[in-house]
């Protein structure tokens, strides 16, 4: 885990690749001491230009991407390494894109994992980080040790192993859980989480029996379903099997995993069973030779008693062949009664793609927003729920709650500025879209409605800096150069149709 994250330079892998559907080179090289990814397509929609890279995550062993920094904003690298494939692509989401995707935030959520040190973003924004944005390489003593770990010598540090399990547990959870969705708690983020901490106060995570089944899931939750764990419980963890400060060698990991199991399993048991294959882990933990996805397993946590298939990958189509069901991991009697984080996980459930969970989710806030009426959070998911639905005048009434308890919130001014325009308050929209737009300038679609509405109101000049602003985050978004050109021509029109 030391080489969780870092300074680019000190995990430089070179591209030089043509992405077939958008027709653009990439490259990512060194110049004068510094790291740099270009984009250029030549033909149609000429586009050229390059950021400098900041950092890396992930060692590359199974994956690499880069971070970079705009106006101060942070971004991930449209491109990343496939350890496996030992090849530079496109990102997981955007292999099929037309348009180069520059302008994916790099919100705090991926980097707690990865980096150390980390500070929030500046108030109100998503990714706009104070500079450095990590303070050291990989995963510091800290996150796991506590603040006192600085210190070492003050004997203040935390020794997870002499936590209470859950506790203990929390630890490596911090990390190496996700859930099918999850759901920090009021006021709260993941990224507070500090060793000794309950995890249970900063975030819940819910699962979907269907992908427990599959076997696509974090290790936590794929160890939870093996039988060494529910027949050992609390006296099993990460660290019977890992050592937290280092990794066995190619060489040594065989005989190091079978040490691990004979200490429950004992020395006499293992001298008669499969005297043949000293590994254990060959039959009993396989690992999934195709997966090339970060954050799924890719050996086999569940430890089955039969050398099991490769692990069936899930997608939508599969989980939704199943009733939805959510249900909080762990499982426990305060979260089960929790209907605040549960709508709250029901909706993003359906805004992953699960529309069968959509009544239920607008269904699950209603009650939500009537038991905690105070809930920002509830607030805007409610007011999407019922815009969707077309109850208009509800949504709005939610929207300015929400905003009016938390005033940053970018998706509920973005919506709200959708319905005001609609109704023809066009000053309010453009106010709510441009303080939204100000804060979150990835966000092209938010610019795009600022710019048209600037030019329904009269004035081009305004629409057009906002169409400048998108494309210095979003270079190649074609629908805001052609509106660019269009008011070039006119004067005061941005639609191009
Ligand atoms: C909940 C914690 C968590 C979040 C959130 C998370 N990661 Fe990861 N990531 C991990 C862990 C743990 C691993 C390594 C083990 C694994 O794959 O299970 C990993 C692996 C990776 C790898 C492969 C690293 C290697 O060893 O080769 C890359 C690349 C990566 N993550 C990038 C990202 C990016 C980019 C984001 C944000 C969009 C992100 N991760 C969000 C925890 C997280
Ligand atoms: C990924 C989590 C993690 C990281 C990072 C980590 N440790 Fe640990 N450390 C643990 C765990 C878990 C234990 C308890 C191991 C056990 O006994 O089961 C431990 C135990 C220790 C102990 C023994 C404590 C005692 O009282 O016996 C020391 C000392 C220690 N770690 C130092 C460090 C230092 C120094 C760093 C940074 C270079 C570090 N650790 C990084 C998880 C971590
Ligand atoms: C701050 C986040 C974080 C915490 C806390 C954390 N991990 Fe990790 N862990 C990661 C990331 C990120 C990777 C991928 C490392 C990489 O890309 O090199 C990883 C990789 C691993 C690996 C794969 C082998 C390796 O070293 O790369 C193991 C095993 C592992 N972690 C176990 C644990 C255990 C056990 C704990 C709890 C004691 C723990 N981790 C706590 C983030 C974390
Ligand atoms: C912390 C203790 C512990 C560790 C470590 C452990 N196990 Fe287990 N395991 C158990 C217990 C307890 C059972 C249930 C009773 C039994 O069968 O002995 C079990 C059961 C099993 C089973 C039977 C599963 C079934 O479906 O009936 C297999 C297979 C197994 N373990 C393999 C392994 C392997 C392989 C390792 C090492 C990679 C390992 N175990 C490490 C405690 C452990
Ligand atoms: C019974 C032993 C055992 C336990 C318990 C265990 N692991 Fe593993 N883990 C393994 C083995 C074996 C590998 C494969 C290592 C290798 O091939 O070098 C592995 C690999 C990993 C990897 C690398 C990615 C992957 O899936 O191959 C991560 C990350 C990881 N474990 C995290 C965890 C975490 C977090 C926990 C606690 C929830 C945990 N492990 C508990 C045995 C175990
Ligand atoms: C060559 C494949 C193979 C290897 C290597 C192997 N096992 Fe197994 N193991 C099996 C199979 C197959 C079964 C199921 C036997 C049955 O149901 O009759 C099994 C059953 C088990 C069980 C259930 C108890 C029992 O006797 O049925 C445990 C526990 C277990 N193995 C642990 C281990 C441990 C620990 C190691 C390493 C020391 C190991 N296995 C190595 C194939 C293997």
């Amino acid at each position: 885990m030391a080489h969780a994250s870092g300074l680019a330079d000190e995990n430089f892998v070179p591209a030089d690749f043509t992405h077939a559907e958008s027709g653009v080179h990439y490259r990512i090289y060194r110049e004068n001491g510094r790291d740099w990814l270009s984009f250029d397509r030549q033909s149609r929609d000429p586009v050229h230009g390059k950021r400098e890279l900041l950092y890396y995550i992930g060692s590359g062993r199974r994956g690499l991407t880069y971070l970079f920094a705009d106006d101060g904003f942070l971004f991930e690298s449209p491109i990343n390494w496939y350890g496996n494939k030992r090849l530079w692509d496109m990102t997981p989401a955007y292999l099929n894109a037309h348009e180069i995707p520059l302008n994916l935030p790099a919100h705090t959520n991926c980097l707690h994992c990865h980096v150390s040190g980390m500070r929030p973003p500046l108030d109100g924004t998503e990714n706009d980080y104070e500079m450095p944005v990590l303070s050291g390489s990989g995963i510091s003593c800290e996150r796991c040790h506590g603040p006192g770990a600085t210190h070492l010598r003050s004997g203040a540090i935390v020794n997870p192993s002499k936590l209470s399990p859950q506790a203990r547990d929390a630890v490596c959870m911090q990390c190496h859980m996700e859930g099918r969705v999850s759901v920090e708690r009021p006021g709260r983020h993941v990224y507070e989480f500090r060793p000794g901490d309950s995890l249970a106060d900063f975030i819940r995570y819910y699962v979907t029996p269907a992908s427990l089944r599959l076997g696509a899931v974090s290790q936590v939750e794929a160890l939870a379903q093996s039988v060494c764990k529910k027949k050992s419980g609390d006296t099993m963890s990460c660290t019977s099997c890992h050592d937290p400060h280092s990794s066995p060698s190619r060489e040594a990991r065989v005989i190091y995993f079978r040490q691990k199991c004979l200490t429950c399993h004992g020395p006499d048991f293992g001298s008669k069973h499969h005297p043949e294959q000293t590994d254990c882990t060959a039959c009993h933990m396989p690992a999934s030779p195709s997966t090339n996805i970060a954050h799924t397993q890719v050996t086999d946590h569940r430890i089955p008693r039969l050398p099991s298939v490769e692990m069936p990958r899930l997608d939508k189509a599969s989980a939704s062949r199943d009733k939805v069901e959510l249900v909080p991991f762990p499982d426990s009697r305060e979260a089960d009664d929790d209907v605040r984080d549960l709508a709250l996980a029901w909706e993003q459930l359906a805004n992953s793609g699960e529309e069968n969970a959509r009544a239920r989710a607008e269904e699950m806030l209603e009650r939500s927003a009537s038991l905690v009426p105070d809930d920002p959070e509830t607030l805007s998911a409610l007011g999407y729920e019922q815009q969707r639905s077309g109850k208009i005048a509800a949504a709005r009434k939610s929207y300015q709650r929400a905003l009016a308890l938390h005033p940053d919130l970018i998706d509920a001014a973005t919506n709200l500025g959708v319905i005001e325009a609609q109704s023809g308050r066009l000053e309010s929209a453009i106010s709510l879209w441009s303080s939204a737009f100000a804060r979150a300038p990835g966000r092209s679609s938010v610019g795009i409605n600022l710019a048209r509405a600037y030019c329904l109101a009269g004035r081009p000049d305004a629409a057009r800096v906002s169409i400048s602003r998108i494309l210095e985050f979003n270079p190649d978004m074609s629908a805001a150069r052609r509106m660019l050109e269009h008011l070039s021509r006119t004067g005061a029109s941005c639609d191009p149709n």
